[in-house]
């Protein structure tokens, strides 16, 4: 009795909430035979409980090694709260033999789905061929909290994997959960009608997926919104943030929707992200919603322009202001904000700069005011 008193004890205490901000930490620094870029593109997942930890995370990224053997998604784990990292698992493509290469995205579903338990580990990527002929996002489970994968399903199949409009990609899957099943995001080029779109797919087993239903779709047919990422408020509304490729104040300006349903993007308009100070966030947009910082929480914004973050304490309202706040984070390519347990810390994770020669994987915290 007295023993298991004590393992639980040592279970709670043990479960790292905060940790001292750190600046650049490096998740992986990859070898010289690397191919430029050599990593890009970095996401984690934060899991409350893991079966051995609690708050652990893990980290994935684009990871340009070189072929053969064909690239894969590097899983490395972390129990302190990103300030050491261990290579864990590898998601390896199973099914194409093209390798997974692009926009790997983590998550770990909140609800049992089909035949899979609540606590199971997704990761969703594209696999796409040395020669990038074609893309495919498909998808990946863990049963074990990312220790081992199984492939699950093909999502969306795309032409060459080249961001010209008038060829037929796909891209940047993003993951969420409502009304019992499982949403899918994607950026889409294959509408004759939209040089690219967003959309997404639903599934209510992970097996099969509804049809293509557009969330940012723009009449002029070169315009380019992408790279979907979603927070939901406490409101009951969700934000969309996307980067607009043409857009009138130019160079991928970051736009933001905010939906009653995150199935219904397509009914309401964008809104430019721009500071009350001026600082004008381009490409790359990434969103998260922390508790802290008011009654309405903190929206935050990364992108790949600034290494501070845009923040939001009015839940996005139209015409409510955005704060610019610096970091000491550089700045990445679709870098990601993570909420972390104590909801006053950020993880920003960067897995470096488009065509950078030097990128490695790193992290840094931001303290939230
Ligand atoms: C991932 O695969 C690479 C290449 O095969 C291998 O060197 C590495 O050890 C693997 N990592 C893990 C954690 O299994
Ligand atoms: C590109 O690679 C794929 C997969 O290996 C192959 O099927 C295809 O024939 C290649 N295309 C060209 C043009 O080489
Ligand atoms: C919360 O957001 C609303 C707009 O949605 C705003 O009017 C209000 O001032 C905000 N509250 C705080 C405490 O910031
Ligand atoms: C940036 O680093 C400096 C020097 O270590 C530190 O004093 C400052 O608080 C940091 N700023 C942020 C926003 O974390």
């Amino acid at each position: 009795m007295t023993a298991i008193l004590l393992l639980l004890w040592a279970v709670s205490v043990c479960a790292l909430t905060t940790v001292p901000p750190y600046t650049g930490r490096t998740i992986f620094s990859p070898p010289s035979s690397y191919i430029v870029p050599r990593t890009l593109y970095a996401r984690t997942l934060l899991i409350p409980q893991d079966g051995a930890d609690q708050n652990v995370l893990l980290a994935t990224w684009e990871n340009y090694s070189p072929e053969p053997p064909h690239v894969w998604f590097p899983i490395f784990r972390s129990v302190d709260l990103g300030q050491t990292w261990t290579p864990f698992s590898n998601v390896t493509d199973t099914q194409n033999g093209w390798g997974l290469r692009y926009q790997p995205f983590l998550y770990e579903l909140t609800e049992t789905i089909g035949t899979f338990p609540a606590g199971t580990v997704l990761l969703a990527g594209n696999s796409i061929p040395t020669n990038l002929s074609n893309t495919q996002i498909d998808v990946y489970a863990s049963p074990d909290k990312g220790r081992t994968w199984k492939f699950v399903s093909h999502v969306a199949a795309g032409g060459e994997a080249i961001p010209d409009n008038g060829l037929t990609p796909v891209w940047e899957p993003f993951i969420t959960t409502f009304n019992h099943q499982i949403v899918l995001y994607y950026s889409d080029q294959r509408d004759p009608l939209h040089g690219q779109k967003l959309a997404h797919q639903v599934s209510s087993n992970l097996l099969t997926w509804g049809p293509i239903v557009n969330d940012v779709a723009l009449p002029t047919f070169s315009d380019r919104p992408g790279m979907t990422t979603i927070a939901q408020l406490p409101n009951g509304k969700y934000i969309l943030t996307y980067e607009y490729g043409g857009a009138p104040e130019g160079g991928f300006a970051v736009y933001f929707r905010v939906s009653s349903s995150p199935l219904t993007f397509d009914s309401v308009a964008g809104s430019v992200i721009r500071a009350a100070t001026g600082e004008l966030p381009t490409s790359s947009p990434n969103v998260a919603w922390t508790a802290h910082g008011g009654a309405n929480g903190t929206i935050i914004v990364s992108a790949n322009s600034h290494t501070g973050v845009f923040v939001n304490t009015a839940l996005a309202a139209p015409g409510s202001p955005w704060t610019y706040v610096a970091t000491n984070a550089t700045r990445s390519y679709t870098r990601e904000v993570r909420i972390l347990p104590s909801n006053n810390q950020i993880l920003l994770t960067g897995g470096g700069t488009l065509g950078g020669s030097a990128n490695s994987v790193t992290g840094t915290i931001l303290q939230l005011p």
